[in-house]
């Protein structure tokens, strides 16, 4: 599995300092706000498990799925939401917790969604940006790390459900998806 990764481009340890930071921002910004903290699955498992242990202040975590990529490598731009939250969002503040920012499609499609059910604020953090890629005029509100435009596997992101489970991001050989395609 590590012999498909040319590069690391974020330790494991690197990012579980940037996750310490963002923690202690976002405890200072939510404290006394009872968030509710919504993970987008499933690329955003391990940033959220790793995220809320460093958020210090009462918090609320929901769990939402929706998918854009599949099996490809290119996002098809249409949003589906394959499980959808349990509580309400009606006057809440949320903070949604995403593993990366690409077109941003994805993000413009939930926030939208978000707004109409009347949160009162939506937040968003997100450990990677890959802004290069962006199609939509979308900006994370706290950010990890910015991503060079290259396919990128760890931390919880894929490649058609693999990877995931790699402690640090790093840019997949071109020859793994490649090889799929032809
Ligand atoms: C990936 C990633 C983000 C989204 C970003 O999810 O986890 O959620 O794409 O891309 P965008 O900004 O271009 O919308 P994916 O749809 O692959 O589902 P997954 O999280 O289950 O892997
Ligand atoms: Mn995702
Ligand atoms: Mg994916």
């Amino acid at each position: 599995m590590q012999n498909d990764i040319q590069e690391i481009l974020y330790s494991s340890e690197q990012i579980q300092n940037k996750v310490k930071e963002l923690g202690e921002l976002l405890t200072r910004d939510f404290e006394g706000r009872n968030p509710l903290v919504i993970c987008i699955l499933k690329g955003a498992f391990i940033f959220m498990a790793d995220l809320v242990k460093e958020i210090r202040t009462p918090l609320e975590i929901d769990f939402m799925a929706v998918s854009s990529y599949g099996q490809s490598t290119k996002s098809s731009g249409v949003v589906k939401i394959i499980k959808d939250l349990d509580v309400s969002v009606e006057g809440r503040d949320v903070l949604i917790v995403e593993d990366i920012i690409d077109s941003g499609l994805t993000l413009s499609y939930l926030v939208d969604v978000l707004e109409r059910r009347n949160a009162k604020s939506v937040t968003i953090v997100t450990i990677f940006d890959k802004p290069a890629r962006r199609t939509v005029g979308l900006e994370a509100d706290y950010k990890g790390f910015v991503l060079p435009d290259a396919f990128v596997v760890g931390y919880g992101l894929d490649y058609a459900e693999r990877y995931r489970n790699l402690p640090f991001i790093g840019i997949l050989k071109p020859e793994v998806y490649e090889k799929k395609n032809t």
